[in-house]
C-alpha cells in the first residue's frame, strides 16, 4: 500500500486515537507561545491530515488553509470544518507533495508531516517561497528515533530528525531567528517519542 492509500484509509478513524490529538494540541500551544497569533494572520498547514492542528488554530488567526496528499485526510477535515462552521481553505496536493500551495502565508505550520517528505531542504525553500516577508515557520515533527515509531515504513523517508540537521536546512533555506525546542513526548507501545517543534522567520 502506498503512503497515500495508508492515509486515506485511515482518514475516517484517525482522530480515535488519544495519542494523536493529545500531540496535535501540545503542537498548537507550542506554536502558540513562539508565534502570535493575531486575527490578521494567514495561515498554512502542511500535512494538515483531519485537522487536529488546523482547526485548533483556526479559531485564533484570519484564515487558514490545508494542504495534503490524501484525498481521505482532506474529505475528513472538510466534514469536521463545516460541522463546525469554521472555514478552511483546503489545497489537495499530488502524491509526493506537489501542487500550488496558494498564499502568501504569515505563517506554516506542520505537524508529524516531515518525516513523510523525502527532500526537505527543498521542502523548506518552497515554503519560504510561499511567505510574506517577516512569516514564519513553525514545524514539528519527530525527533531521531531507532525506526520504531512506525510499523509500516511505507511513504516514511526518514526515522525523526537530529535537531541540528533540522536547523542547517532551514538556515540554508534562509531563514533567521531559528529555534528549536520540545513540543512534547508522545507514547506509543510503551515507549517515548520526543516531538520537536522549529520556528524560523523569513
Ligand atoms: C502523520 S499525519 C499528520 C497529520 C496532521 N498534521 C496531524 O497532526 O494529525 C501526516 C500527514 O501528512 C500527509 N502527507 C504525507 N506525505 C506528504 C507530503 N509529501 N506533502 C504533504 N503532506 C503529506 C499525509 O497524508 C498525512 O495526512
Amino acid at each position: 500500500m502506498s503512503g497515500t492509500e495508508h492515509f486515506d484509509q485511515a482518514a475516517s478513524t484517525w482522530d480515535l486515537v488519544e495519542r494523536r490529538v493529545q500531540l496535535a494540541h501540545a503542537v498548537a500551544v507550542t506554536v502558540a507561545s513562539r508565534v502570535l497569533l493575531t486575527k490578521q494572520l494567514k495561515v498554512l498547514d502542511y500535512g494538515c491530515g483531519t485537522g487536529l492542528v488546523t482547526l485548533e488554530l483556526a479559531t485564533q488567526v484570519g484564515s487558514i488553509t490545508g494542504a495534503d496528499t490524501s484525498p481521505g485526510m482532506l474529505d475528513t477535515l472538510a466534514g469536521k470544518a463545516n460541522a463546525l462552521g469554521i472555514p478552511v481553505r483546503l489545497v489537495p496536493l499530488d502524491a509526493v507533495g506537489n501542487g500550488d500551495l496558494g498564499g502568501p502565508y504569515d505563517l506554516v505550520v506542520s505537524s508529524m508531516t516531515l518525516h513523510h517528505v523525502s527532500d526537505m531542504p527543498a521542502l523548506f525553500v518552497r515554503l519560504m517561497q510561499h511567505l510574506n516577508p517577516g512569516g514564519w515557520v513553525a514545524l514539528a515533527d519527530l525527533d531521531e528515533e531507532d525506526g520504531s515509531f512506525h510499523g509500516d515504513m511505507a511513504g516514511v523517508h526518514h526515522q525523526g530528525f537530529p535537531r541540528k540537521q533540522v536547523m542547517d536546512w532551514l538556515e540554508d533555506a534562509g531563514f533567521g531567528r531559528i529555534q528549536i525546542e520540545t513540543a512534547t513526548v508522545t507514547q506509543k507501545d510503551g515507549k517515548d517519542y520526543s516531538v520537536f517543534l522549529a520556528t524560523g522567520q523569513k
